[in-house]
């Protein structure tokens, strides 16, 4: 079983939405996925009448018919909490279990950060960015297994290339969210239901700029999780260098 765990040492920068998205795309690849629940919510009185957020997705899950062999949520608030979690997910045969965190990485989160193959940080904006970066320099010693992502920018697409360049020298995922209803509404809800009813309208028909909407978002969900998997598994997408770039070059230096 692999696992990662979401770290960022500012509330509000995306690491439930990233949670709860790459769960839904680990799922849509076949993948038997654990969500474990290391947040303060986590610690709140269960006898409460609000669920979690992580608790209110599961259910919705389940209502699109998600089952618990498929996916598992768990709430941790020890050290021995997530070792024990892990161990069985793994020993029944979990393939990836996804860990959300709480903003200062006390115990378990320190437990969490330490089992992790890999740590995804989370920004949604320049200012999430520089601030994730600095609890990265804090609280990491080794942080070679960081990767920083971006579920979406909260000012839209034309804030991405500011936020890419907060992130300094921590490598970031090439894959980026849309902000979109889609994420924020759906896949927060689970609300598998709502999603396929927009795939089945007509073209050009009522709710057809939702649809598309929806397509785009699931579409960059799936993308995301593939690169996340491919990071799991030591491969990074390297950047694009065209034919044409290479035949100048040899003419170049042919010349
Ligand atoms: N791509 C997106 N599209 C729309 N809304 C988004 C997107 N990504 C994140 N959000 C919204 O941004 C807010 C912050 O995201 P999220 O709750 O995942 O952050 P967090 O780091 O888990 O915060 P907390 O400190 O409260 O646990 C949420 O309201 C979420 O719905
Ligand atoms: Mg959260």
């Amino acid at each position: 079983m692999q696992t990662i765990t979401f770290f960022a040492t500012k509330g509000g920068t995306g690491r439930t939405v990233s949670t709860m998205a790459l769960a839904s795309g680990f799922l849509a690849m076949g993948k038997r996925v654990l969500v474990l629940d290391c947040t303060d919510e986590a610690k709140a009185d269960p006898r409460r009448d609000t669920p979690t957020t992580l608790q209110r997705w599961r259910k919705a899950m389940s209502s699109s018919g998600v089952l618990e062999d498929r996916l598992q949520l768990l709430s941790c608030t020890t050290r021995e909490d997530i070792e024990d979690m892990l161990a069985s997910a793994d020993t029944d045969g979990f393939d990836i279990a996804l860990i959300d965190t709480r903003i200062l990485p006390q115990e378990p989160q320190g437990a969490a950060l330490g089992r992790a193959d890999l740590i995804l940080s989370p920004a949604i904006g320049e200012f999430e960015a520089k601030n994730v970066v600095k609890g990265i320099s804090e609280y990491l010693v080794e942080p070679d297994n960081v990767l920083g992502l971006i579920p979406g920018c909260r000012a839209g697409a034309a804030d991405i290339p500011a936020t890419r360049a907060a992130f300094a020298s921590i490598p970031i995922l090439k894959t980026e969210l849309p902000w979109s209803e889609a994420i924020g509404d759906q896949v927060v809800n689970g609300d598998i239901g709502h999603f396929t009813e927009c795939l089945a309208c007509e073209q050009f028909g009522t709710g057809y700029g939702r649809f598309r909407e929806a397509q785009a978002a699931w579409s960059a969900v799936l993308a995301l999780t593939v690169e996340v998997q491919w990071a799991l598994d030591g491969l990074q997408l390297q950047p694009h260098v065209s034919e044409w770039k290479q035949f100048v070059t040899k003419q170049k230096a042919s010349a």
